[in-house]
């Protein structure tokens, strides 16, 4: 027996497909994935077809969650620019409203200086507003959650260099935090050649050297998310192949491998994918318990065979750590032995802490 126990992840960026694109994704397969990868609670995106910017979208996005999710979920509110009374309406039950102001995947984009203003006036929280921000985006944000005393978060940051800029906004008194995904701390644009289109995704891998440099800098990050984006491997073999990758399966043996490895401390990996993303987004912790079994040593990830409806992994030929063997929720197994035991449903909406302070 050489078993670990810990509460699991929660994993603030992913993209579940539901509704509109199902063939990629749904909400029963994605929380299946998550459960399968010890994610316990999952913060969904906006950019669904159609984009979750009204709130009769967002409504029945809910609904559907409601009773599909077999993991515990908090979902974004999304912005075109226009209606923001609604954007303001969806504030109470978001866990955050998501901007994006470079592109990607989806037509959502908040690119228009003045409405991006007003947008950011408007957000009444208590969610942060978070952003798909590149290179220059990136500054303009800071600067927005500067003027209008915005929580600002930094999805999936781009670069390390960019971890220097939110760390030096942050010593000014700006609000504002920060994730790097798995993909940008365990691949490398070198992957791209081996890979092609399914090492593509928005923002894109960086060199070796930059991807060494975002461990060093690690201390900088707030949070760990997947931004778990998944295609179809034939849309990603197609002439001009959307840009994302699946990780809610890989993340925790990815991670548990890199601790064993001295990379980063137990500790601080629990901070990380679990402690850290509450904090961020105010909820509160649901009862949860992931038991992995580290006894079989070092392994290396496979290419496919995963529960993600997708069903290919970036990641394959990885060093990876730990098995799921079981996930408790609330004090009920849902998931064992590579099995769901939870009917759709049983997933619950994160409920926000009581304290709001960003510690
Ligand atoms: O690679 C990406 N894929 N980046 C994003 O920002 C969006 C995501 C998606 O939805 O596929
Ligand atoms: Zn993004
Ligand atoms: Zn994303």
């Amino acid at each position: 027996m050489n078993d670990l126990i810990l509460h699991g992840m929660i994993d603030a960026h992913v993209h579940l497909r539901e509704p509109g694109a199902t063939q990629k994704e749904d909400v029963l397969s994605g929380t299946q994935a998550a459960l399968a990868g010890g994610v316990v609670g999952v913060l969904d995106m906006p950019n669904n077809t159609p984009p979750i910017t009204r709130t009769e979208r967002f409504a029945a996005k809910q609904a559907l969650f409601a009773t599909k999710a077999v993991a515990d979920y908090g979902l974004f509110a999304g912005s075109d620019g226009s209606h923001l009374d609604q954007v303001v309406a969806m504030a109470p039950q978001a866990v955050g409203l998501k901007l994006y102001l470079d592109e990607t995947f989806g037509d959502l984009r908040n690119r228009e200086p003045r409405s991006l203003a007003e947008t950011f006036e408007a957000w009444p929280g208590p969610g942060p507003i978070a952003v798909h921000a590149e290179s220059e985006s990136i500054r303009v944000s800071l600067d927005l959650a500067r003027r209008y005393r915005q929580h600002l978060h930094i999805c999936h940051v781009p670069h390390p260099d960019e971890l220097l800029a939110i760390d030096a906004a942050r010593q000014q008194g700006v609000t504002v935090t920060c994730e790097v995904t798995p993909h940008h701390l365990f691949l490398s644009d070198e992957a791209v050649g081996r890979l092609g289109s399914l090492a593509q995704m928005k923002p894109p891998l960086v060199s070796p050297a930059d991807r060494d440099l975002f461990w060093d800098r690690l201390p900088l990050v707030d949070l760990i998310a997947t931004d778990h984006a998944p295609h179809t491997r034939e849309e990603k073999a197609a002439a001009d192949p959307p840009p994302g990758v699946p990780g809610l399966e890989t993340t925790l043996p990815l991670l548990l491998a890199a601790v064993d490895e001295g990379r980063l401390t137990p500790e601080r990996m629990l901070e990380l994918v679990y402690t850290r993303p509450l904090e961020v987004y105010g909820l509160a912790a649901p009862e949860s318990k992931v038991v992995l079994d580290l006894s079989q040593g070092r392994y290396q990830l496979p290419m496919d065979g995963y529960h993600t409806r997708c069903g290919w992994s970036p990641f394959g030929g990885q060093w990876a750590l730990g098995r799921v063997v079981s996930v408790t929720l609330r004090g009920r197994v849902v998931w064992q032995g590579g099995e769901l035991l939870a009917s759709p449903g049983s997933g619950r909406r994160l409920e926000r802490a009581v304290s709001r302070d960003l510690p």
